[in-house]
């Protein structure tokens, strides 16, 4: 019997990357990290000094560029053209730069093709945007997971803190707010519920709670 798809979208530190790694894992799916992709890309194009909004220039860079997905002992590793960029690519200039290159419709083209294949097989957990709407339209199972600006801009913060990286709590949140301002705002496939997820308020819940949740709506649907 085939496996169901996962898809999980939501704001920005809504958890998702954290919660849609221990479903994956407690079913044996593959973790996906959609974001991860468009982090990588960035992260090239930065590197590259390319212009960030010219969309058919990051489509070029994109279709000479392998973005490999590996699952590590405790986090997803990111290759970029063979080398491990997972810490480069959670940098503030990448964080703060990836919406512009998120918004060009030629990139999303691209990269939904590349999720789409990865999903081909089912029993994946992607995270993401679009997933629901756009990626995985039919995938069995969607989540939309949503928490306050202010809760995720702490969750943000302490793991920043706990890191020993220095942070600024106000900064955080106005920044979390603003990509997702980008995020939701934008023509090609923005930050939107589908209309068959579920939506899941994480504000007042522990992760392993929000993981249970979605465990069992996981259940009801295999
Ligand atoms: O999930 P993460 O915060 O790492 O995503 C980084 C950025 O990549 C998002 O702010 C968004 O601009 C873009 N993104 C997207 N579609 C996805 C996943 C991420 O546009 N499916």
């Amino acid at each position: 019997k085939k496996r169901i798809n996962i898809a999980i979208d939501g704001p920005a530190g809504a958890g998702k990357s954290t919660v849609a790694r221990q479903v994956a894992d407690y079913l044996s799916f593959l973790y996906i990290d959609t974001g991860a992709m468009y982090r990588a890309l960035t992260y090239k194009a930065i590197e590259r000094e390319i212009d960030l909004e010219n969309g058919p220039l990051l489509k070029e860079l994109l279709n000479e560029t392998v973005i490999d997905l590996k699952v590590g002992e405790e986090e997803q590793h990111v290759f970029l053209d063979n080398k491990d960029v997972t810490t480069d690519i959670r940098s503030y200039n990448v964080t703060n730069n990836v919406s512009f290159v998120a918004r060009q419709s030629e990139v999303r083209e691209e990269m939904v093709k590349r999720q789409k294949v990865l999903a081909d097989k089912g029993g994946v957990v992607m995270d993401g945007r679009d997933i629901g709407t756009h990626v995985l339209p039919n995938s069995e199972l969607k989540v939309f997971l949503i928490a306050s600006v202010e809760e995720r801009a702490s969750r943000r913060y302490k793991e920043l803190i706990e890191k020993g990286i220095e942070a600024d709590y106000n900064t955080i949140k106005d920044e979390i707010a603003l990509r997702d301002k980008r995020d939701s705002e934008r023509e090609v496939a923005p930050l939107v519920k589908a209309n068959d997820a579920s939506e899941i308020d994480t504000t007042s819940m522990t992760i392993s709670e929000v993981v249970d949740c979605i465990l069992q709506l996981a259940k009801e649907r295999s």
